[in-house]
């Protein structure tokens, strides 16, 4: 079966696939919609016994990831318009590691903050870049799972007039991975683990913000993954 290289995709290809995400998610998501309003009405069906309670309660943990998978589409396939607003980088930092902690927490892996004082404000939509971090601190936490030290550090800064944020774990990318980790769909998850679209939509919403995305790592050492956002 031939392989297609997503890195080597024309301009044209890559609106073709955005247009097809677009179309994914819109059916994805209406086709839930029925679903979940099925198993929200049995749930509270007098009749229900236990046993078919747990199995609903397993069935919606599953339809919540379809949601989370078509929403990601949406948000690579950029029909959504972003709202832009100024904004303190750190209360976008707070809110997405108090989103994350849960599964921090879980996993036994520790989340440290470190938040610089007087950084100015920077243009950009809460919601996106809320869900840029939270993908990369997912990312860093699932870096770190095998590891025996299991620590994540993000923290803020100011550098060249520049807004930056940077995301530190001590897993490391797999060097034959590295040139292909903000592809599209590419991933080294188990299936249903990842989409492989965690990087690539983070490197969409960076480029909306006029901003960056960069990363360095070291296989076995660790990883930093770098925002920078001009003020
Ligand atoms: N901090 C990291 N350390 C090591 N490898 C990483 C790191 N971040 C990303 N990767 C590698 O890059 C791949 C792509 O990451 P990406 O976030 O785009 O997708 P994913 O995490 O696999 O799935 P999704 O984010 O859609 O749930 C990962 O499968 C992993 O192999
Ligand atoms: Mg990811």
């Amino acid at each position: 079966m031939a392989e297609v290289n997503l890195r080597d995709m024309t301009p044209e290809q890559m609106k073709a696939l955005r247009e097809f995400s677009a179309k994914l998610s819109h059916d994805i998501n209406n086709a839930l919609m029925g679903v979940m309003l099925l198993a929200q009405g049995l749930k509270v069906d007098q009749g229900v016994n236990d046993g078919t309670l747990r199995v609903l309660g397993q069935m919606e943990k599953g339809l919540m990831r379809l949601v989370d998978i078509a929403a990601r589409l949406k948000m690579f396939s950029r029909k959504e318009e972003l709202f832009f607003e100024n904004a303190d980088i750190n209360e976008a930092v707070k809110s997405a590691v108090s989103r994350v902690s849960p599964e921090f927490e879980a996993d036994g892996v520790s989340l440290t903050a470190e938040y610089a004082d007087g950084l100015p404000e920077v243009r950009i939509s809460k919601i996106a870049v809320r869900q840029v971090l939270a993908d990369l601190l997912s990312n860093a936490r699932q870096a770190v799972l095998e590891k025996e030290t299991r620590q994540v550090t993000i923290s803020t800064y100011l550098e060249d007039n520049k807004v930056m944020i940077k995301v530190k774990d001590s897993g490391g990318v797999k060097r034959e991975h590295m040139k292909r980790i903000f592809e599209p769909f590419f991933t080294t998850r188990p299936s249903g683990k990842g989409l492989g679209m965690g990087l690539a939509i983070a490197k969409g919403i960076m480029e909306q913000h006029g901003g960056k995305i960069e990363f360095s790592s070291e296989e076995q050492k660790g990883s930093e993954f770098t925002l920078s956002l001009s003020v």
